[in-house]
């Protein structure tokens, strides 16, 4: 079971990714992303929280129902309710885990659970064992480890093994690990809990550390990573996806004869997407897959890299997908190239998909002279998220503004092939577009998040906005992509108020109180 060579990739985007402050993503969306996490080969996709809300639930059931290749987990706490509905989630996945986890740190047995040792070692083995008799493949996690007392860890880890559990997560919740002392208690444990497991480690990344820390974890013998994709997840985020695979292969020096499944060209491309979807941008400066992490400013690194590029280039930006292959479309391209260049990107649509998406591309290569595939990419996004929703859709935005007089707006937007036109005024144009949206549509939201990026470089760059609003207790994101940022939101805001209204409609509001 524990093969030394394998460096097994728990990718939890889905999961601690989507508890990041402010993202919310629907079943849609997060079937989206477990399609490409699959793609980039991870071994397994943390899917969900399944008691966490009925939405949470659905999404589970479905990735495990469609998504091949990486196995698919859900979290449980150690409840015996709790973890039979994330084994109901789960079920129908070609291969499934259940991760148990219980917190085992003074400060969250006092503060939180109210449990004193004896009661947390009793739920440990109940849950862990229930999990068992549903699967064999079992994680149980002892939350908040590093500041647990280690005589307690120890027995908990132990009971944990002892009823089933095959692989144990050390989990540095609140990013308090140094390297050296994470090390340290990766080695120990491993040491003194007897039988057969794989260590695992997850940490965050509170210190800035969680990479420095999961790889101090690998050196003493943990053999799986939990990572999300960006290094989201709650508060300072997670261990990235991208960094940890990377520096274990640019680095197998220090890690002789070890490797990981993940494919690494397709990593720029799933950072792209969970961008978008999550509405959290990618930092010009991020490691592997930031916009900068190929640029070179001054004129001696710009000369040393034309010279070669080993002189200040550790990883080739092609084996990360950082270089695109910059196909380009324009007006005259028809549909048989835009699909064959969509199928080179590994998109596969088609049908009144594809027909929509084209017909977007048309309409913005008449106005932009050509197309990248970071431009397509964007608009058959946006596209995807509209066909799911399709409630409204925006017929006609007209404003006016500048630096005399109010800001107005007027759009017509169409349900069912009705038309509705609204007008608005704000504090600028998109505020007046937000607000007439909302007089045509009646859904009054508040938004909470609004980021602008251009897709490409470039003053005719297509505007990428994607907008987090929340409306009536539910928070969704939105995405629209045009030449013309005004549009792009108005877009974004419809596409959001459509996700409310789906949800609303299915009654799947986000229930909050149940969390890790
Ligand atoms: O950070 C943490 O402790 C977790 C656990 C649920 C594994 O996310
Ligand atoms: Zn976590």
């Amino acid at each position: 079971m524990n093969d030394p060579d394998k460096l097994v990739i728990f990718d939890t985007t889905l999961r601690d990714g989507e508890q990041s402050p402010g993202i919310s993503l629907d079943a849609a969306e997060k079937l989206e992303i477990a399609e490409q996490l699959a793609r980039l080969g991870v071994d397994y996709i943390e899917a969900g929280f399944p008691v966490a809300s009925q939405g949470d639930f659905e999404a589970v059931r479905a990735i495990a129902r469609t998504v091949q290749g990486p196995a698919i987990a859900g979290l449980s706490r150690t409840q015996v309710s709790d973890v039979d509905r994330c084994w109901d989630a789960l079920r129908d996945a070609e291969r499934a885990r259940i991760h148990v986890f219980i917190s085992t740190s003074p400060q969250h047995m006092e503060h939180m659970l109210k449990m004193d040792r004896g009661q947390v070692l009793a739920a440990t083995r109940s849950g862990v064992a229930r999990a068992a008799e549903h699967t064999t493949d079992v994680e149980f996690s002892p939350q908040d480890a590093t500041r647990t007392p280690l005589d307690f860890m120890l027995e908990v880890l132990q009971a944990a093994v002892d009823n089933g559990a095959t692989t144990l997560n050390i989990p540095d919740t609140v990013g308090y690990g140094i390297p050296w002392d994470f090390g340290a208690l990766i080695q120990y444990i491993r040491r003194e809990v007897k039988g057969d497991y794989v260590t695992s480690v997850h940490c965050h990344n509170d210190l800035g550390l969680a990479t420095a820390n999961s790889l101090a974890g690998v050196q003493a013998g943990a053999r799986q990573i939990e990572v999300c994709v960006n290094g989201l997840g709650e508060r300072a985020g997670n261990a990235a996806l991208e960094e940890v695979v990377m520096a274990v292969k640019i680095r197998a020096d220090q890690f002789p004869g070890l490797s990981t499944g993940v494919r690494t060209e397709e990593l720029a491309r799933t950072s792209r997407l969970v961008s978008r979807l999550t509405g959290y941008p990618i930092q010009y400066n991020k490691a592997v897959v930031g916009r900068n992490a190929f640029q070179h400013e001054s004129g001696i690194h710009q000369h040393g890299v034309l010279a070669d590029r080993s002189t200040y280039e550790i990883i080739d930006a092609n084996s990360v997908g950082q270089v695109g292959s910059q196909i380009v479309l324009g007006k005259h391209s028809g549909r048989h190239a835009f699909s064959d260049t969509l199928a080179k990107m590994n998109i596969h649509i088609s049908g009144d998909m594809l027909n929509a998406a084209f017909n977007r591309f048309k309409e913005l290569a008449d106005r932009k002279v050509e197309l990248t595939d970071a431009d397509l990419e964007a608009i058959v996004a946006e596209e995807m998220g509209e066909r799911l929703e399709d409630t409204y859709s925006l017929e006609s935005l007209e404003v006016s503004g500048g630096t005399v007089g109010v800001p107005r707006a007027t759009v017509v937007v169409l349900r069912a092939g009705e038309k509705m036109e609204a007008t608005g005024e704000g504090d600028g144009m998109i505020d007046a577009a937000c607000k007439a949206i909302k007089a045509a549509t009646g859904v009054d939201g508040t938004l909470t998040g609004f980021n602008v990026s251009a897709v490409t470089g470039g003053v005719d760059a297509l505007g990428d906005v994607i907008v987090q609003l929340e409306a009536g207790g539910i928070r969704v994101s939105g995405r629209g992509v045009s030449t013309d940022v005004v549009e792009a939101s108005a877009r974004a805001y419809l596409s959001a108020v459509n996700k409310v209204l789906r949800i609303q409609s299915r009654a799947e509001v986000r229930q909050d109180e149940v969390g890790p």
